[in-house]
């Protein structure tokens, strides 16, 4: 059956972290989650005061994937593991926390002294039960490195999957598909949508018809079936993410940033957390 769109939902804005704002796609009052994935935030557009103190302080993640990335502003992030880091405008960090990380995401010390813009996505993506203890792996690409797929009026950056024969760099636990468009205005193209595949798009600029159906910016359009998904920007052309994956199926326990599959094992995350067994974050200065 060609793709449809179920249901679309406005985001939500929301607080989070320290002095944050973010538009929350989903989860809210109409939809928990689109098997694998559990959360979407467009992090503002926020533009900061000079000294503003804002950002995600030092936090944990136990059994899934994070996945951000920047249109606007800086990021400085820094984990238990001694990783460290700087996401710049169209840069991704995919970050497969497994077992667990503690990490802080922050606008760069330049940003908050200058003030200034910032504007991102994060997306989670849970993992499999079998993969939720694996060891925390980093995926950093580069703007530069993020393959981009050409189509009349229409620019298609390809973080992950394959975009009509363009492939990504990253690499996924699962079968997913994450596409940054840009799309002219009057403009169409054509999404693929695999079979047994779950998914969405967000529009987050302008305005799409997605099978027919009215998108305004800031909205989740919910997917159903497979198949080419046309998507037809409006007269102020259309930005957004379009984004499916094959669903786990599995059962999910969620307790903040501990995604698990049973109640113990929340229980378990909770109890090696606070034990100090996800480490601690190096302080270098
Ligand atoms: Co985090």
């Amino acid at each position: 059956m060609a793709p449809t769109v179920t249901r679309v939902i406005p985001a939500a804005r929301t607080p989070e972290g320290d002095g944050m704002v973010v538009q929350r796609a989903f989860p809210n009052q109409s939809i928990a989650r689109i098997d694998p994935f559990l959360m979407l935030d467009e992090m503002g557009p926020i533009t900061f005061e000079p000294g503003a103190r804002s950002g995600f302080p030092d936090h944990p993640h136990r059994g899934f994937e994070t996945v951000t990335m920047l249109l606007d502003g800086e990021f400085e992030h820094k984990d238990s593991h001694g990783n460290r880091g700087r996401l710049r405008p169209g840069d991704v960090q995919w970050m497969t926390a497994g077992a667990g990380v503690v990490h802080s995401e922050m606008p760069s010390s330049d940003l908050r002294a200058k003030g200034g813009r910032l504007h991102g996505f994060q997306l989670w993506v849970n993992l499999p039960k079998a993969d939720k203890m694996m060891r925390p792996r980093y995926q950093e690409i580069p703007a530069s490195s993020i393959p981009e797929a050409k189509a009349p009026g229409a620019v298609v950056r390809v973080v992950a999957g394959d975009f009509h024969g363009t492939k990504a760099a990253i690499d996924t636990r699962t079968p997913i598909q994450y596409f940054h468009a840009q799309i002219e205005a009057d403009a169409a193209v054509q999404f693929p949508v695999p079979a047994g595949h779950e998914g969405f798009v967000y529009v987050f600029h302008g305005s799409a018809a997605i099978a027919g159906k009215a998108v305004p910016a800031h909205n989740l359009a919910v997917l159903s079936g497979s198949g080419d998904l046309a998507v037809h920007a409006g007269g102020e052309g259309a930005h957004l993410l379009f984004v499916t994956g094959v669903p786990l199926r599995e059962p999910v326990f969620q307790y903040g940033p501990f995604v698990m599959t049973t109640r113990e094992e929340i229980v378990q995350a909770v109890e090696d957390f606070r034990a100090g067994k996800f480490g601690e974050i190096a302080a270098t200065h």
